[in-house]
């Protein structure tokens, strides 16, 4: 059971599977082209037509399966995805203008669709074409004072129609519109942290059976949720965390505090040599990437080849992964990310991701649920290379150590403060660059270190964190006082785009 949102390439897509989720349906992405054959192995209740960056009129724009119509379930159209539903059935579409963007009100509202709503709604609009004339019997349910068609629906309200999109923050009840369309649709609302908790343990016990499963930790949320999820689930599992001499300070001691109490059974495997010696005399971040993730596809095949007798590899394989690997819009990489997750075929093992169907937040949800300590689970994100890629240029021992410990003040200062959650992420970076600096009566070259601490909501973009700068003094004087090869402190103020989090 779930909501087939058919992607058109809208940039809030995502955000629609989302909110639907918040409203605790099942919601799946699939290609705004998807053959009704896919659709249907989804058992959809409703089906969601997204916005596109398309008009209708284009004749490069993608077009749903026309037997979407005959599935007998409620659609609802979102911009693009009204304009469809109006052409589908005979209305017409225009141009108007050069586009219609940002803030307007609704009036005169009616129907299901907005019930319990008050009278006067505040929506976001964003598009260039609108509907013009409705398909016949259909009637306009909401209008704004330019839009005469701000929302539509067929004479038995099971298609509708929004110019608006109830899915941005901008649309303050778009939550309810959303709510009311899976009432009247009659969707399943049984997803919940709990009810997923519950079928994921299922799901494992009855994949794994007898057979052992092998799973890499890296130390983030999802390989630790998913470790206590083999844990809870009883079944025999082994788990490796591999040290690669690049890790946060206490980080390796506090993943094995937290999970070996849980009944993970936890194997962790130095491998800091190996990993510094690879990457002796390499400054270029992409080759520094490769060789890390080459580096741990071996250690990690060395554990596998060791413990033997282990049918399944779990991987921590998330929803968004899923709807990219898919490919579509938006799935370009800018960096080649080499997780846990990117163990190779030839390992041989069968595949288990059971979050391939969670978002992130969905994954902290149930890891709550499992009882993931909070340290673990609302941990900022730290990349799978770890300090290598914070470290410009080459990456030694001693530069590794400057940028650990500066690392460590940091994120120390932040939470002494009460500040660690008031950023998403946070991190220092030591910079190729030496600054001259006073110490006594000597002029002193140093090492730069950048400080960034980031807000996001999931890395896609991010806005410089505005940290009070008597916190940033404290981090910047302690830093300079505990680490001496540290002549000068600074504080990255880009948001990204055009940056990006990490310097590398
Ligand atoms: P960027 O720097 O691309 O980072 O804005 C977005 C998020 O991804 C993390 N990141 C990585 N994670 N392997 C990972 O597992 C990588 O190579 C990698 N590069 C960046 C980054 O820390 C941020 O959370």
């Amino acid at each position: 059971m779930s909501v087939v949102v058919l992607d058109f390439g809208s940039q809030y897509t995502r955000l629609i599977a989302r909110r639907i989720r918040e409203l605790h349906a099942l919601s799946i992405i699939l290609p705004g082209t998807a053959s009704i054959d896919r659709i249907r192995g989804e058992h959809p209740q409703a089906l969601v037509l997204s916005g596109s960056p398309r008009s209708v009129f284009d004749a490069e724009a993608a077009k749903p399966a026309p037997e979407i119509y005959d599935l007998g379930v409620p659609i609802l159209g979102i911009c693009y995805g009204m304009q469809l539903l109006a052409e589908r059935f005979g209305g017409t579409v225009g141009e108007v203008g050069p586009g219609s963007y940002g803030a307007d009100t609704l009036v005169d509202r009616e129907g299901p669709l907005f019930a319990g709503l008050p009278d006067v709604m505040d929506v976001w609009m964003s598009h260039a074409s609108s509907v013009e004339t409705l398909p016949s019997g259909w009637r306009a349910v909401a209008r704004t004072n330019g839009n005469p068609h701000a929302a539509i629906a067929s004479p038995d309200d099971r298609w509708i129609g929004v110019q608006f999109h109830p899915e941005v923050v901008h649309t303050p009840d778009g939550r309810a519109v959303l709510s009311n369309f899976l009432d009247l649709a009659g969707v399943d609302r049984s997803w919940t942290a709990e009810a997923n908790a519950e079928r994921l343990i299922h799901d494992v016990q009855r994949t794994a059976g007898e057979d052992g499963v092998l799973l890499g930790v890296s130390g983030g949320v999802d390989s630790s949720a998913l470790a206590l999820l083999l844990a809870k689930a009883g079944v025999r599992h082994h788990a490796v965390f591999v040290d690669h001499g690049l890790l946060r300070a206490g980080e390796r001691d506090e993943v094995a505090s937290a999970l070996r109490p849980l009944g993970v059974q936890l194997e962790i495997v130095d491998a800091s040599d190996r990993f510094l010696d690879a990457l002796a005399g390499v400054t270029d971040p992409e080759r520094k990437r490769h060789i890390i993730g080459a580096e741990f596809v071996g250690v990690f095949r060395e554990a596998a080849e060791r413990i033997g007798g282990m049918r399944f590899l779990a991987q921590g394989t998330l929803y968004p992964d899923v709807i990219e690997s898919a490919g579509g819009e938006g799935a370009a990489n800018i960096k080649s990310h080499h997780n846990v997750g990117g163990l190779p075929a030839e390992l041989g093992f069968e595949l288990l991701e059971p979050f391939r169907l969670l978002f992130k937040d969905e994954v902290r949800e149930v890891a709550q649920r499992l009882g993931l300590p909070d340290e673990i689970r609302l941990r900022h994100p730290f990349p799978g290379p770890g300090l290598a890629i914070r470290i410009l240029g080459e990456v030694t021992r001693e530069r590794v150590r400057v940028v650990r410990r500066a690392d460590e003040i940091f994120l120390e200062t932040l939470r002494n403060a009460g500040a660690y959650h008031d950023a998403w992420q946070a991190l220092a970076v030591l910079t190729p660059i030496r600054s001259v600096g006073v110490a006594g009566d000597e002029r002193r070259y140093g090492h730069v270190i950048a400080l960034r601490a980031v807000t996001s909501v999931d890395a896609m973009t991010a806005d410089w964190a505005r940290l009070p700068y008597e916190l940033l003094d404290r981090a910047a004087q302690r830093i300079t006082r505990e680490i001496p090869e540290v002549g000068r402190v600074v504080y990255d103020i880009t948001s990204k785009p055009p940056a990006t989090i990490e310097w590398e």
